[in-house]
Formats: structure tokens, sequence, C-alpha cells
């Protein structure tokens, strides 16, 4: 399997690579859904919407505090390091990864995009405006922003769009590029579930990497069962003999 998706990768001059939760698993972030996965404990609609921090805005802002504090003792994994390798290697290169945990960009990629946001960046409920938040304690939880309005965290919620420029570089990407690595996401999340078969339709290569199958196993080109931090470190290995 890895050596089929190696001739694939070989024969492409340019990749995009989507991650989901999955790729950070083996730095001690915990995915969403499946066994260990934060929606067996908790309900994503307290949670995860606008109305949840509407109706209850402190216990949303400190379970994101309780997220933050996971991944600021957390490193990039080899399946993180791996894909700034595949950035080295080709020349047309972007990666959209799910994921708001900053880990990625901890690698030092620079083609990318975090399309649900990201936990550090936080925004006021008003104006929009962004921010990062500061290392000091808080004094108030949620903060307020200079003009009064809450500020909640700048990730995009269950039952909110992804940000339009962010929507329509995907699919500027999706349209030019030849080949996908789809790696650790279940793929039920929409609209990044369906660019999977975006790529298929438009006769792009899809190679799909996770624990287990999902609903893009059927539609992938070659599906790889293993952890990310195994395969995508073989893949560049293989790669290099080649580039
Ligand atoms: P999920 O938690 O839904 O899926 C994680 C996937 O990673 C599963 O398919 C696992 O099998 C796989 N996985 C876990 N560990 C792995 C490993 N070491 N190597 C390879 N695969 C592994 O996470 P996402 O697909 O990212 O959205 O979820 C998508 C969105 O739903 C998230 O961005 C978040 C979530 O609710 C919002 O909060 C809006």
């Amino acid at each position: 399997m890895i050596d089929a998706a190696i001739k694939i990768l070989k024969e492409t001059s340019s990749l995009l690579v989507i991650t989901g939760a999955g790729i950070s698993a083996e730095s001690g972030v915990p995915t969403f859904r499946g066994k260990d996965g934060l929606w067996q404990n908790y309900r994503a609609e307290d949670l995860a919407t606008p109305w949840a921090f509407e109706r209850d805005p402190e216990t949303v802002w400190r379970w994101y505090d309780w997220r933050r504090g996971i991944i600021k003792n957390a490193e990039p994994n080899k399946g993180h390091i791996a894909i700034k390798e595949l950035e080295e290697l080709y020349e047309k290169f972007f990666l959209i990864t799910q994921n708001v945990d900053g880990l990625h960009e901890r690698t030092g990629v620079k083609n990318m995009i975090e399309i649900h946001g990201n936990l550090w960046r936080v925004r006021c409920t008003r104006e929009n405006k962004t921010f990062v938040l500061p290392d000091v304690p808080l004094k108030e939880i949620p903060p307020r922003c200079s003009c009064g309005a809450l500020v909640r965290p700048d990730v995009v919620w269950f039952g909110e769009s992804i940000p339009v420029e962010l929507m329509n570089k995907a699919y500027s990407i999706l349209e030019s590029y030849e080949t996908l690595i789809v790696a650790g996401t279940s793929g039920v999340v929409y609209p990044v579930a369906s660019f999977p078969t975006f790529m298929k339709s438009k006769g792009g290569k899809v190679i799909e990497i996770n624990l287990e199958k999902t609903p893009i196993s059927s539609i992938a080109d070659i599906s790889i069962i293993g952890k990310t931090g195994d395969i995508l470190p073989e893949v560049v290995e293989g790669l290099k003999k080649i580039f």
C-alpha cells in the first residue's frame, strides 16, 4: 500500500494534504470522535455552537482553556514533521487542516490554512477584530474587547459557516492540484468531508491514511490503515530516495 502511494506521489507535481484531529492524536491531543474522543464525554451542542456561547459563555471559555492547557504542553509529532518535509519536496504544496491546535504551524509549514480557525486566536463578538491570547492570566472569563463586547474563540462552531475567503482558497487549490493526501480525519464534518469526492470528480488522486476505514475510504485510490506518525515518515523516506 505504501509503495503504491509513493508511486502516485512520484508522478505528482502538485500535492494537497488535508488533516484532521487524528494527526495530533500522537501528540496527546484528544480527537473528537471514537473511543477516547471529546464527543464521548461532552456534547458538541453545549460547547461548540454559537448558542452554547450565548447561553453560557463562561463554560464554553473554560472548555477551550482546558484544551489550550493540553495543547500548550504538546509538541508536533512525526506526522506533522513529515508534512513539513513534503512541503519541501514539492514546489506546489498546500495543507488544509481542520485542527485548531496550531501544531502544524509550529513545524514551520508555510502554505496552509486552518479552515476551522485556531484556538489561540480570539475574536470580538461585536467588531470581529481578532487577537492572539496573551500568556498572562486573564482578568475576566471570558474577556471583553475594549468596545465592551465579549470575546470568543476564533474557531468555526457547528452551525457556523467557514469564512468565505478560506472556502474560496480551498476550492481554488482543489481545482488546480492533482493529488490529495487525507490524513487522520473521520470524514464526516462538512464541507471538508466533501473535498476528497471533489478531487476524484475532477480526475485527481486521493490517498487516505487513518487508523480505520472512513466514508472517504471507498472513494480513495489508496487507503492505508495505520498511524499518521508511522506512515507519513515512511512515505517521505520513500519519496526522498526518488526526488
Ligand atoms: P475526528 O475526531 O472526527 O476523527 C479523527 C480521525 O482520526 C478518526 O477517523 C480516527 O480513526 C483517526 N485517527 C486517530 N488517531 C490517529 C492516528 N494516530 N493516525 C491516523 N489516524 C488517526 O476528527 P476530525 O475528522 O478532525 O470541528 O473532525 C472534524 C471536525 O469535527 C473537527 O474539526 C471539529 C470536530 O467536531 C469543529 O469543532 C467545528
